[in-house]
């Protein structure tokens, strides 16, 4: 599968039964939408959040932004009404909470018919565990890591460094690269620290993730900023590649910059930086 080369860096949740957020997204500088149907909304506004968010994605007017539903699990009883009523809607992808496995995506895959990519949330011990297989399943396109169901089924306890979920985050990241999946981090849930949300933005940057999702538009500034490329690593990528190019000439495979070898694996990183930066340039904002 190929990997999805749009930018990721913000993946904002709104609740599918807030009409104001609903509307106020379509001028917010996010990557991505999650529109809620699940644990933002109440139990009794299931069926009208379904309708409001229809509504809104019929409108449309989201722009660039990818637009990804998340439903509610298949084994409730609002999942398979969800899936049914987004036949034909205007989006990108369906994201289906609590997975356990490859069998709960081809339940969904056989609901939704042949074209819907599907998303999964990677938040249950099972989910985690069967993460590879997920992630092969030929209509998987995208991970989102579910760290306070996580944490809640580990009975693990919130830590600044979020140790407890280490190997739990960094397989679903294995998984991922290994089936050219995108791969979203989890929820900072304190959306007034911006402090402790830029920590754990950097914390996922440096893990490998593609980005962070979000819960308050506060939060869209950081994690775009944490996510993106850096000047000094534009910068690094362009003089790898002009180094390694030059060195090339004289047939040589290694070129040394500031003071660290160069190979060709550098500059397939570098040139992948490259594009990013120009993908997120592209989007002008
Ligand atoms: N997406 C889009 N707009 C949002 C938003 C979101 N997730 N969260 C808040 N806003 C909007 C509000 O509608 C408000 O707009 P207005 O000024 O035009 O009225 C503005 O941002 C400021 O909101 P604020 O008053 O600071 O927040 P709040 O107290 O209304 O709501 C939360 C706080 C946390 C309840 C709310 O941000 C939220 O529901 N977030 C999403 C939660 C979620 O989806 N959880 C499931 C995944 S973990
Ligand atoms: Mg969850």
């Amino acid at each position: 599968m190929t990997p999805d080369s749009r930018p990721y860096r913000s993946v904002l949740y709104i609740p599918g039964s807030k009409e104001r957020a609903l509307d106020k997204a379509r001028s917010l500088a996010t990557d991505a939408i999650i529109f809620d149907l699940e644990d933002a909304v109440s139990p009794d506004a299931k069926q009208s959040a379904r309708d409001t968010l229809k509504a809104a994605l019929a409108e449309g007017g989201y722009g660039r932004r990818v637009k990804i539903v998340r439903i509610n699990a298949l084994s409730t009883g609002w999942g398979r009404a969800d899936a049914e009523a987004l036949k034909g809607a205007e989006l990108d992808a369906v994201l289906l909470p609590k997975v356990d496995g490859p069998e709960d995506v081809q339940a969904l895959a056989d609901l939704l018919g042949p074209d819907t990519p599907i998303w999964a949330m990677i938040e249950t011990p099972l989910g985690v565990l069967n993460a590879a297989a997920i992630a092969a399943h030929p209509r998987l396109q995208g991970f989102v890591a579910g760290t306070n169901d996580l944490a809640k089924d580990l009975g693990s306890r919130t830590r600044p460094d979020r140790l407890p979920l280490q190997m739990a985050l960094q397989t679903m990241l294995l998984a991922a690269r290994a089936h050219g999946v995108v791969a979203v981090d989890g929820v900072y849930n304190q959306f007034k620290d911006e402090a402790g949300l830029r920590a754990e933005c950097d914390q996922g940057r440096d893990l490998g993730f593609d980005g962070k999702t979000l819960i308050h538009p506060a939060q869209l500034k950081i994690a775009n900023e944490c996510f993106a490329p850096t000047e000094a690593e534009i910068d690094l990528a362009r003089r790898q590649i002009a180094a390694f190019e030059e060195v090339q000439k004289s047939g040589q495979g290694v070129a040394v910059v500031d003071g660290n070898i160069v190979e060709n694996l550098h500059v397939e990183t570098a040139t992948k930086t490259l594009a990013k930066a120009e993908a997120i340039a592209a989007l002008g904002e």
